[in-house]
C-alpha cells in the first residue's frame, strides 16, 4: 500500500518511515531540501520535493496513497516572531488535509501533541480533560489550532490524531533530551522541580501505525509512556549512565526571573525566555492508556527508554564512558 509522509526527515518522521518500510509499505515522503531528500531516501522512502504550502505538489505526490501521515511541524519556543509556528502548523495542516481530500486519500494520521490537551495545573490529563482556557506558549496555541483544523475539517477524509508527549530515545538530543544530556555532562548546576511525560520514540512510531489501522476517525490518542519528576528522571539517568547527576534545585521565582532575563537576549530565537520558563515550571503529566486499550499499543518501561537514550548519547560521542 502506498503511504505519503510529511516531516519524514525529522525525529518522529524518521522513526515512522522506518516502521512503515519494515511493514512493507511503499513510502513517498515530502522533502523540502536535498538534505531532507537524502535522509528519507536512506530510510527507504521515495522523496517528493515540496513544501507544506505547495498544494499542487502535495496533491500530485499523494495520488494513489490510501494513507497520509502528516507529521511535519515546527516545534519551537522563544521565537521573537511566532508567525512561522501558525503558518507551518496550522496553515500547513489545512493545506495537507485539502490536498488529501483532492487526492482521494482514505485516512490522514495527524501528528498533534499532548500539549493540545491544555490541562489545568496539577492534572494527570487524558484526551477528555477540559482545556484550561489559555496557552502556555505559541507552540501550544499553534498545535491546538492545528488539531482543531485536522479534526474539524469535514472533507470526506478520515482523520485520526495522535498526541505524543515528549518524544525520547535514540535520535533526539533536543527538547527533554537536551536537558538529560546537560545533566549528564554536568552542565546543569540548577534545575527546577517539575514533572514531565515521555514516550519512547519507537512506541511513538508504533502508535502512529496503530492509529492508521485501529484508530477511530475524529478521535485523538495520547501517546505517553511514563511521567517522572525531574528528580526521578535524574535517578534513572544516573543508573543508566553510571554517571553522577548533581543539580541543585532552582526555585520557581528564580526560574521566572531567568525567563525574563532571556527575553532581553538578541536573536530571532532566544535560548531561554518567559515562555520556556512557564512551560517548564507548569510541568505536564499525561495518561496514555487510551492508546493501549483502543489501539493495542504497548509502552516500554521508563528504565528502558532512558537506557536507550543514554546508549545513543554514547554512540554519538556525546557522553564519556562511565566513571
Ligand atoms: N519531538 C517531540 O517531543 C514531539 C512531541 C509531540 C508532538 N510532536 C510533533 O511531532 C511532529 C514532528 O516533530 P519532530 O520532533 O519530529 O520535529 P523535527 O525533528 O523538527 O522535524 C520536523 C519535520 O517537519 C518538516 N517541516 C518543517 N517545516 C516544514 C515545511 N514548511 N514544509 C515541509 N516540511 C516541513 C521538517 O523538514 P526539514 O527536515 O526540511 O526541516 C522535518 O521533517 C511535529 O508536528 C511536532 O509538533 C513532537
Amino acid at each position: 500500500m502506498k503511504t505519503f509522509v510529511t516531516g519524514g526527515s525529522g525525529v518522529v518522521g524518521r522513526a515512522v518511515i522506518q516502521h512503515l518500510v519494515a511493514e512493507g509499505f511503499e513510502v513517498v515522503a515530502l522533502a523540502r531540501s536535498p538534505e531532507a531528500a537524502e535522509t528519507v531516501s536512506a530510510l527507504g522512502a521515495d522523496a517528493a520535493s515540496g513544501d507544506l504550502d505547495d498544494f499542487g505538489k502535495l496533491v500530485e505526490s499523494m495520488r494513489g496513497a490510501e494513507l497520509v501521515f502528516h507529521i511535519a511541524g515546527l516545534n519551537a519556543l522563544c521565537l521573537r516572531d511566532p508567525t512561522p509556528l501558525y503558518r507551518v502548523n496550522v496553515d500547513g495542516t489545512r493545506t495537507v488535509l485539502r490536498a488529501a481530500a483532492a487526492a482521494r486519500v482514505r485516512r490522514v494520521v495527524h501528528t498533534s501533541s499532548a500539549v493540545t490537551i491544555g490541562e489545568p495545573r496539577g492534572t494527570f490529563a487524558t484526551e477528555d480533560t477540559p482545556h484550561r482556557g489559555w496557552f502556555l506558549s505559541h507552540y501550544e496555541h499553534s498545535k491546538f489550532d492545528a488539531e482543531q483544523v485536522a479534526l474539524g475539517e469535514r472533507l470526506g477524509v478520515e482523520v485520526v490524531a495522535v498526541n505524543p508527549s515528549s518524544v525520547q530515545g535514540p535520535g533526539r538530543a533536543t527538547g527533554t533530551g537536551r536537558l538529560f544530556l546537560a545533566a549528564l555532562q554536568g552542565k546543569l548546576p540548577f534545575v527546577p522541580n517539575t514533572r514531565f511525560s515521555i514516550v519512547d520514540i519507537d512506541d511513538c512510531a508504533r502508535g502512529h501505525l496503530l492509529a492508521a489501522t485501529h484508530g477511530t476517525p475524529g478521535q485523538r490518542y495520547l501517546l505517553s509512556g511514563f511521567t517522572v519528576t525531574t528528580r526521578e528522571a535524574f535517578r534513572l539517568l544516573e543508573t543508566a549512565a553510571s554517571l553522577p547527576v548533581k543539580a541543585r534545585r532552582l526555585p520557581k521565582p528564580l526560574l521566572k526571573m531567568a525567563g525574563r532575563a532571556g527575553d532581553l537576549l538578541p536573536g530571532a530565537q532566544r535560548p531561554f525566555c518567559t515562555e520556556m520558563a512557564r512551560v517548564i515550571g507548569f510541568g505536564h503529566a499525561y495518561d496514555g492508556s487510551r492508546a493501549v486499550r483502543e489501539l493495542g499499543l504497548t509502552y516500554r518501561p521508563a528504565e528502558a527508554t532512558i537506557r536507550r537514550t543514554v546508549d545513543w548519547f554514547r554512540s554519538e560521542g556525546l557522553l564519556p564512558d562511565s566513571i
